[in-house]
């Protein structure tokens, strides 16, 4: 891509942290909060992915259960995520996850955004985790480094648009963009057989613009696109890098952290994905083969 055809986009964020330190309902609060105007009465369904407005900013978060989608993805080599907030409740602070996920980040070049959580707690203590984080090299503004990090409390809804301010100014600061005018690329974030809809992939597209009636080809399947729906139920006309989108239409379900990318033809879309499933067939033959042979060996 020439530098003139990139284009800003959206950050994508993904939230990662010790378990029960309020990825969820961290998730659930900003989703809550942000309802844009006019689509208030949408059903909004699960499509583990959804954009929020921040004074005329708009970020993209990925909710699949963040630590898992994370590392799976990471694991396939397929980097989805701009920003990582590392959230770390102030009533327990630093614990093995917590460690884990920055590590992740730091392994993946991810810039982190400290969310403190559940300060509405008595015992919440944060500038224990501050002193905490920095004997894992996560220097926090007050001390001196360079990560932003958030009070909040996802349960009383506090300090929310500060978080999305502090995203905004990060994806500022890491400069996003993506050629919108190309044939469509991105990634699987998850997908699932639905028993009306048949097979659902919810793709991040990362570059170009996704529209119904393209052909793509994504992990060993394929199909021709019948709609892209977003996570509002709303039937979309195009999706663009950076927008998170449910794509129905294949002919089989690809998995989480599979790369997608739109072909030319049906006959080009079959073909790769044929050879593929082969590919993965021969591959299960051999591992199989591979294990009776260490067992003979025995
Ligand atoms: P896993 O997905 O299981 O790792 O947990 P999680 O990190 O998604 O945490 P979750 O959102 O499920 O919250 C765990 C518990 O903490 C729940 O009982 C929440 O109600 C509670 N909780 C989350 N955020 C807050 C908060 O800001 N304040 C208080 N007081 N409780 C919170
Ligand atoms: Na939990
Ligand atoms: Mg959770």
């Amino acid at each position: 891509d020439k530098a003139e055809d990139m284009k800003p986009r959206p950050p994508v964020v993904t939230i990662m942290g010790h378990v029960d330190h309020g990825k969820t309902s961290l998730l659930d609060a900003i989703r809550k909060a942000n309802v844009v105007s006019g689509e208030a009465g949408g059903i909004t369904q699960h499509i583990g992915a959804y954009q929020v407005e921040q004074d005329g900013h708009t970020i993209t978060f990925i909710d699949t259960p963040g630590h898992a989608a994370f590392t799976a993805m990471r694991a396939r080599g397929a980097q989805a995520t701009d920003i990582a907030i590392l959230v770390v409740a102030a009533d327990d602070s630093v614990m093995p996850q917590t460690i884990e996920s920055i590590n992740h980040a730091k392994a993946a070049g991810v810039p982190i955004i400290v969310a403190i959580n559940k300060i509405d707690k008595p015992e919440a203590d944060a500038q224990k985790v501050r002193t905490e984080l920095l004997q894992h090299e996560v220097f926090v503004e007050s001390m001196g480094g360079e990560v932003q990090d958030v009070e909040v409390s996802a349960i009383k809804g506090l300090n929310l648009d500060r978080l999305l301010e502090a995203i905004v100014l990060q994806a500022e600061i890491l400069e996003l963009k993506a050629n919108p005018d190309r044939t469509a690329e991105g990634v699987v974030i998850e997908a699932k057989l639905d028993r009306g809809r048949g097979p659902v992939a919810t793709v991040l597209v990362q570059a170009g613009t996704l529209k119904p009636g393209d052909i793509l080809v994504a992990g060993n399947e394929w199909g021709r696109v019948r709609a892209l729906v977003n996570e509002r139920g709303q039937q979309l006309k195009d999706a663009a890098p950076s927008t998170p989108v449910e794509v129905l239409g294949l002919q089989g379900t690809p998995q989480a952290g599979d790369r997608f990318a739109v072909v030319e033809n049906e006959a080009q879309a079959r073909e790769i994905s044929e050879y593929r499933q082969r590919l993965a067939r021969e591959k299960a033959v051999a591992r199989q083969a591979g294990q009776r042979g260490s067992l003979e060996q025995m």
